[in-house]
């Protein structure tokens, strides 16, 4: 939520910046601006607009109206404040002596408002940001001892999350950042140093970066980075390199990214599966999760698993839960992040908790991460963005490859995830002996085929581009199943609402006769997933039903099944795999069927409506 760049150097930094802020949209996109500081007559020039960057690059002539080497600039997700250029960031001190942008949530904002106001600050703004800016300006004029001194002091009075990027007037040339529970990370160049708040933003430019803990503080100039720990001491810190290439965060010729996502998911499973498969003996390819510290004695000693995460990656973990159960003995609760970390989860002896995230840096699955580690239970995290909090945090981290994604509605990070509940499922059934190792070969060479699979899936595109095109002005869609089928169609609700804001819902089949059934009405689109053998009867059934009020039904399911025409209105078939694994399939026609519903209805697909990828906020 909200992103941040900066850039010291000797080039000009606006259009870096705007380029910047252009990659990272994905974060907020309700206002953006940037704060330039001219060499040439010592100024520092600040820029904001409402609404989507476009309009900032416009008003800068894509950044050539603005001179000067050293900027920062945001796009905002509003958290304080409605939309609008006062609220947009940078925000400056009123003499202009320190000018900053702010990702996260000041928690005690009216009581630092208050103090500050009494030494006659005045705030133009509703942001707590302002305010954060206004504190750092106090405590550099109060004891003058520069700005290592007066961000400390900012760190220890603020409560909440900050990433922040400064500059002040006395140190030109010169950015200043801080980190607390907001992400953050610091790209080295050659002769010139960057900030952002994700990898994405700097990637045509470096893949040398640094990552800062929390209450940590650095210092960029265009030639070195220092680090400051909370007591002002100077600390060492090595760099990281990123292997994503550029290709990865451009649009390579699809009209939008999460086209472009959903084709690389072939690529992103690949690469995930590859990274956890060993060539055992006679060529056969064995799970190995020693390398990231899970052995087989610690995954022979679990009594239980709660999984916990946010958004798409809850959805992975509710599949996770029928594919652990199913195949391992081992119980499997899943929370929402939001709620377990308020519940007062009561954790059963040798547990571990996994928390799946694509950023790493959702504010509800770190605290929920962290609740645990507190608790003394061992944390798993299922991570796509190498270095990030929830990555760094975790005792175990089985990274996901699908390499940056930059659509806010996730398809490839989701799929990548699936492939990581299925190798940890996998091959927790093998060591705990509930399968043997023919069971687990032909599960593994069923895993291996996925990525085959899901290109065969992507082929019926046009018909489901047809298919949305007649249904581009639904008012109401459900999605039903059961076992995994339900926890496919909460993911392909999802896809659908948040981008094509189409009321949708999902159900479990048998729950529709307690009350949702009055909702189908004469055309009512429902989609019926049936890819469980023994339970294909059922939702059968239940989509009769259904059809019968005047439903019209779509149904998907594996090839095969073609007795399901004599009910369904329109079928998609997708390729045989082991229904556990059938997720990974099923999901890609309900990914495109939003996607070209968002098209049809003229929509920003990627970039939809009061949503933000990463929430970096409660
Ligand atoms: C946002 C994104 C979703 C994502 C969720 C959790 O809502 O739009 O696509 O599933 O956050 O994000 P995470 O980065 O933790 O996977």
């Amino acid at each position: 939520m909200c992103g941040i760049v900066g850039f010291t150097g000797s080039r000009q930094a606006a259009p870096i910046l705007l380029q910047g802020l252009k990659r990272l949209e994905y974060r907020g996109y309700d206002s953006a601006g940037i704060a330039v500081f001219n060499e040439t007559d010592r100024q520092t020039a600040l820029v904001k607009s409402k609404g989507r960057l476009n309009r900032l690059m416009e008003k800068t002539d894509n950044g050539t109206s603005v001179p000067g080497c050293c900027g920062i600039g945001h796009t905002r997700w509003a958290t304080h404040g409605e939309p609008s250029e006062t609220n947009a960031h940078p925000h400056m001190s009123d003499d202009g002596n320190v000018v900053g942008v702010h990702n996260g949530i000041i928690e005690n904002y009216q009581e630092l408002r208050d103090k500050l106001t009494r030494h006659d600050y005045r705030f133009h703004s509703q942001t707590d940001t302002e305010i954060v800016i206004k504190l750092v300006d106090y405590y550099y004029k109060k004891y003058g001892l520069g700005p290592v001194d007066a961000i400390n002091r900012t760190m220890v009075r603020v409560r909440g999350s900050y990433a922040l990027a400064l500059m002040f007037k006395d140190y030109p040339g010169e950015i200043w950042v801080a980190r607390k529970d907001s992400p953050i990370i610091l790209g080295v160049g050659n002769g010139e140093n960057y900030v952002a708040s994700d990898v994405p933003a700097i990637l045509s430019y470096t893949h040398t970066v640094y990552y800062i803990e929390n209450l940590e503080m650095a210092r960029l100039t265009t030639d070195k980075i220092t680090f400051y720990n909370l007591d002002g001491d100077e600390i060492s810190k090595e760099p990281s390199e990123i292997e994503w290439d550029v290709e990865s965060a451009e649009k390579g010729g699809f009209e939008h990214f999460m086209l472009k996502e959903i084709h690389e998911q072939p690529k992103a499973v690949r690469d995930t599966l590859m990274r956890y498969l060993v060539s055992g003996d006679e060529e056969k390819k064995q799970i190995s999760l020693q390398e990231i510290g899970l052995t087989d004695e610690f995954l022979q000693g679990l009594d239980r698993i709660y999984i916990v995460a946010c958004g798409s990656a809850y959805h992975v973990g509710v599949i996770g839960k029928y594919v652990l159960e199913d195949l391992t003995d081992i119980p499997v609760d899943v929370d929402l992040a939001s709620e377990f970390r308020y519940r007062n989860p009561k954790f059963a002896k040798n547990s571990l908790v996994i928390v799946i995230s694509q950023s790493g840096e959702t504010a509800d699955t770190l605290a929920a991460l962290r609740l645990s580690k507190e608790k003394g239970i061992p944390v798993l995290g299922i991570v796509n963005v190498i270095g990030s909090s929830i990555a760094r945090e975790s005792d175990y981290c089985l990274y996901t490859y699908a390499g940056p994604e930059i659509s806010v509605a996730t398809t490839k990070a989701y799929s990548s995830q699936l492939i990581a509940i299925y190798l940890l499922a996998v091959r927790a059934a093998f060591v705990r002996g509930q399968i043997g190792e023919s069971a687990c070969s032909e599960l593994i060479g069923s895993l291996c085929e996925l990525p085959d699979k899901i290109e065969r899936t992507l082929q019926d595109k046009e018909r489901i581009q047809w298919f949305a095109s007649k249904y581009a002005s639904a008012k109401d869609v459900f999605f039903i199943g059961r076992g995994i089928d339900y926890g496919i169609s909460l993911e392909g609700s999802l896809k659908l609402k948040e981008i094509s804001y189409i009321h949708s819902e999902a159900y479990a089949a048998g729950e529709l006769k307690h009350g949702t059934i009055s909702l189908i009405e004469e055309g009512t689109l429902v989609v019926g997933l049936l890819t469980q053998p023994n339970l294909y009867e059922k939702t059968i059934s239940n989509l009769v039903e259904v059809g019968s009020r005047g439903g019209y039904l779509m149904g998907v399911t594996p090839y095969g099944n073609y007795s399901i025409e004599d009910t369904a209105d329109f079928t998609v078939y997708i390729p045989k795999t082991d229904p556990h694994f059938a997720t990974s399939l099923a999901i890609v026609p309900l990914q495109l069927m939003a996607y070209y519903l968002s098209v049809a209805r003229g929509l920003d697909v990627d970039k939809p409506r009061n949503l933000a990828k990463s929430v970096t906020v409660e």
